[in-house]
């Protein structure tokens, strides 16, 4: 039988996690935080201890950085920095809650020999709203980066930087509306950006999965992928049956705990990309 989808290539990673020690929601930064609701961090953990499990069962490698008291939000590494070609630009936090995960993410780049590490000048969240496709780096923009960060990561990095500008605040960083499957290849929310934005993605990735709104509300979108396996939360049940339309093996994770936190998958894993 003649594929319909070359065959999609694995390619092995390293990711930087943050165990959720100290996880919890005390303070409300996006409109899925709600100090009034219980978190379970114990639960949080066990879930967490699984999606790591599942990147080292995959192949892939996991660094961790310490957690630190007082800091429940450092579980979502991938706000902490942009790592390409051996080069880190640290974040700089949106809110003053998470302004101490510049330093920590920062003493942890120093400490483990990259020599490039330089803090954002910008407001700028990280691979949260910085998503590498290729060689090419989409940027998110609306609630928390600001767009004159994305000019920085582009004389930082050298790689071309385009701006993507998002409208709805429940999707407050380009990773709960966009993932990167392959290096040619994104599946996205189309009414998280603006029509702009949406025109921009259609001209780049026209053959990329649209996912509808039931799947990107329960973060179906803040998702994994090593180029062939893609992990994605459980509850985004369609997007995993047009994952593997596509040919993709999606892997489904549980993090409701996270969730509370408003991140998923993506948000807890952070891609160190080497020189
Ligand atoms: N509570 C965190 C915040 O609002 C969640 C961050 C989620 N991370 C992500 N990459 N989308 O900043």
């Amino acid at each position: 039988m003649p594929h319909r989808f070359p065959e999609r290539t694995a390619r092995p990673r390293r990711y930087l996690m943050c165990r959720p020690t100290y996880f919890t929601v005390e303070y409300a930064i996006n409109p899925w935080m709600d100090p009034s609701k219980p978190t379970d961090t114990t639960l949080a953990v066990r879930q967490w201890e699984r999606l790591r499990a599942l990147y080292e069962e995959l192949g892939h490698t996991v660094e961790l950085i310490e957690p630190q008291p007082g800091l429940p939000d450092m579980v979502y590494t991938a706000n902490g920095a942009t790592v390409l070609d051996g080069r880190v630009l640290v974040a700089t936090f949106r809110h003053a809650e998470r302004a101490g995960e510049s330093a920590a993410h920062q003493d942890w780049f120093r400490s483990c020999g990259y020599r490039e590490v330089r803090r954002a000048e910008h407001v700028n969240e990280g691979e949260g709203d910085h998503l590498l496709v290729g060689r090419r780096v989409l940027a998110g923009s609306g609630f928390r980066t600001d767009p004159a960060a994305h000019a920085e990561a582009r004389a930082v990095f050298g790689l071309p930087v385009l701006g993507l500008e998002l409208v709805d605040p429940r999707f407050y960083h380009l990773d709960t509306a966009l993932a990167v499957l392959a290096d040619d290849q994104v599946m996205y929310y189309p009414a998280a950006f603006t029509p702009d934005s949406q025109a921009l993605l259609r001209s780049l990735y026209p053959d990329a999965i649209l996912a509808e709104r039931a799947d990107a509300e329960v973060f179906g979108l803040n998702a994994v992928s090593d180029g062939r396996r893609v992990l994605l939360p459980e509850a985004a049940k369609s997007l995993a049956a047009r994952l593997v339309d596509a040919g993709y093996e999606p892997v489904p994770v549980d993090l409701s705990e996270l969730f509370k936190g408003g991140g998923g998958p993506k948000c807890c894993t952070l891609e160190l990309r080497p020189a």
